[in-house]
């Protein structure tokens, strides 16, 4: 690679575009509808140890191999681990990359879409429960703003690292976290929000079952964005001198901190209009606007809202996609603009299947497992990436910095080669060594019936 490798040009870039990678629609659509799913407070207690008991520390074990390697997700194992078949996590991550941003994106389109259809004036007023369901379950519109967001996605990515990722992110994220703060403040003082404020943090341990559990975990992992080597990319582009320690405690941080920001806007409103918390997938869709019906110059606030989603989806798709596309630069020397279109069209087609699959696939499902609702396409894409890839991606990644990299060198790349001692590092290889494989494959062995 005689190419001069591109960098983030320092902390605050770095830590805008983690985040920014961290905080999306994991955060805003998916832990409120997963919350909900799993009875709420007890969940959130689980997915806060989850959080920083290992989802820092994984955090920190990608940060390690990425910034050592200074390469790909799969470059960076072939480099640390040469002629053996460590790189094999690395491709792990890629297909976890491939097979997320194809069902990210169509929530995005569906987010896409809501600012369109606030624009003109034809979202508030509505029965948002039918609306978000007709919408979904129509054909032409989905489609066509998930190939929207797939070329807004790419767009970025060819722009690369500073001028793409970076320069969006940092200017972004601020508004976007201010915002959150008005709708959580007008929803927790709606009548009848209380309710919601309890079923958030009253933990309720009866609704915590295996399968619960498992969703803690996978919900930790998508939303930190761990386990699939776009921590290991990213972090290819930091600096020797950025501190990894404090990256990885801010973005943990920020990412649980807007979470429950999202929860507190949507679980008040569910019970407020009188919704059922488990509604699935659908759930941020059918509430929010409720929202802002109860406010001043709501459709106003509605367009700007889903618009910041939409961009807070883009900072993640970003990564996701760069993963894949690191990658084919790399390892294959493809130019930077085929390799972006050529996997962009990829993951766009997989991902029709996913947009269609409540209509042109809607054949395509497992009835009734474990009690729940039909699993179509879509809803399959998300479990086995977000609960079978990250997990199984998670635990090798600790287990190749625990036992193959080895403490001596993944301790100098954390200190910065000695630099910033702290008697902490220790305490959080041991956690990589040996707490957290065991605990992530206890974890997933039991959420998927094996022991
Ligand atoms: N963390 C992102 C979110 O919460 O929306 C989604 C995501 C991005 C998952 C990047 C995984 C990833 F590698």
């Amino acid at each position: 690679m005689e190419q001069k490798r591109e960098q983030f040009s320092g902390a605050l870039g770095i830590i805008a575009a983690t985040a920014g990678s961290a905080v999306g629609l994991g955060n805003i659509w998916r832990f409120p509808y997963v919350t909900g799913e799993n009875g709420g407070g007890a969940f959130i207690i689980v997915y806060l140890i989850f959080v920083f008991g290992i989802g820092v520390p994984v955090m920190l074990s990608e940060m390690i191999i990425g910034r050592k390697a200074q390469a790909n997700a799969i470059g960076s194992f072939k480099k640390l681990a040469p002629k053996s078949s460590w790189w094999i996590i690395g491709l792990i991550g890629v297909l976890a990359s491939f097979i997320i941003l194809a069902f990210y994106s169509t929530v995005a389109g569906w987010t896409l879409h809501y600012v369109y259809s606030a624009t003109t004036q034809n979202l508030l007023g509505q029965d948002y429960g039918t609306y978000f369901i007709n919408f979904k379950d129509s054909t032409a519109m989905p489609a066509f703003w998930h190939i929207v967001f797939m070329v807004l996605t790419a767009a970025i990515v060819i722009a690369g690292v500073q001028k793409g990722i970076e320069k969006y992110t940092k200017v972004l994220m601020p508004i976007l976290f201010l915002f959150m703060i008005i709708l959580a403040v007008r929803a927790v003082t709606l009548p009848g929000a209380s309710e919601g404020v309890k079923f958030l943090f009253k933990p309720d341990f009866s609704k915590l079952d295996a399968n619960a559990i498992l969703a803690a975990l996978g919900q930790a992992f998508f939303s930190l964005s761990v386990g699939m080597g776009t921590i290991i990319t990213y972090s290819s582009y930091f600096k020797k001198k950025e501190k990894l320690g404090g990256i990885a405690v801010s973005v943990a941080g920020t990412d649980f901190f807007i979470a429950i920001l999202a929860g507190l806007m949507i679980f008040p409103a569910v019970f407020a209009f009188g919704m059922a918390p488990d509604s699935g997938p659908g759930l941020v869709f059918m509430t929010i606007p409720s929202i802002f019906e109860q406010m001043p110059l709501g459709n106003f606030f509605a367009i700007i809202f889903f618009l910041l989603i939409v961009i807070a989806a883009l900072t993640s798709s970003i990564s996701l996609l760069e993963v894949v596309v690191a990658y084919f630069v790399e390892e294959f020397k493809m130019k930077r603009v085929w390799a972006t279109a050529t996997s962009a069209i990829a993951i766009t087609v997989l991902g029709m299947f996913c947009t269609l699959s409540w209509s042109t696939f809607k054949a395509i499902k497992i009835d009734n497992i474990a009690g729940n609702e039909s699993m179509f396409f879509f809803d399959m894409m998300d479990f086995l990436a977000s609960n079978i890839l990250l997990p199984l991606g998670g635990v090798l990644i600790v287990i190749f910095v625990g036992w193959k990299l080895g403490k001596a060198r993944s301790l100098n790349e954390l200190t910065n080669e000695g630099l910033h001692k702290s008697k902490l590092y220790s305490l959080v290889f041991f956690i990589v060594k040996y707490i957290a494989p065991i605990a992530i494959m206890f974890v997933f062995l039991k959420g998927v019936n094996v022991i």
